[in-house]
């Protein structure tokens, strides 16, 4: 139960953390992210808008349905600041979402068909193996070492 009354306008990192049950290293780290922002008190201590919970809330329920923190960084800045996520926000970001994740679906049932036919063989072979060298991209490059000099530190 939480001791934060709802009429509160700003939170400290504690109380946002103890709202949205998100670590206060994840908060910060959502900060230094440019995902959520915050003011310093005199204190230099973080002080968030409560409309901030809106915007953690949205956050990980994107990364739930594995929305890289990057994307969500985009739509978000799409928010006026200090604004929360409405709800016709979020159903856009879900429609964007959901492309997303059935593309993100077709790769994975694409792959775990290429390692149904890996399994047992453990060749791992450039030629011959489609996931250590999907659609051959490197015979694409012509003969030679390619991996090896493309990922060569620079000397
Ligand atoms: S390990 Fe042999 S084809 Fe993939």
């Amino acid at each position: 139960m939480s001791t934060v009354p709802w009429n509160t306008k700003e939170l400290t990192i504690g109380e946002l953390s103890e709202r949205s049950g998100v670590p206060a290293s994840a908060l910060r780290f959502y900060e230094r992210q440019g995902l959520i922002h915050s003011r310093r008190t005199t204190g230099n201590q973080r002080r968030y808008h409560r409309t901030t919970l809106r915007v953690v809330a949205f956050i990980r329920a994107s990364q739930n349905v594995g929305i890289p923190l990057s994307v969500i960084g985009e739509v978000l800045a799409i928010l006026p600041e200090g604004a929360a996520p409405t709800e016709q926000f979020w159903i856009r970001a879900s429609d964007c979402w959901r492309e997303e994740l059935n593309a993100r679906i077709e790769r994975l049932e694409r792959m775990r068909d290429l390692f149904t036919e890996c399994i047992g063989c453990g060749c791992l072979s450039f030629g011959q193996c489609a996931l250590v060298n999907p659609r051959d991209q490197l015979a694409e490059k012509g003969s030679g070492p390619h991996r090896l000099t493309s990922e060569a530190p620079a000397r």
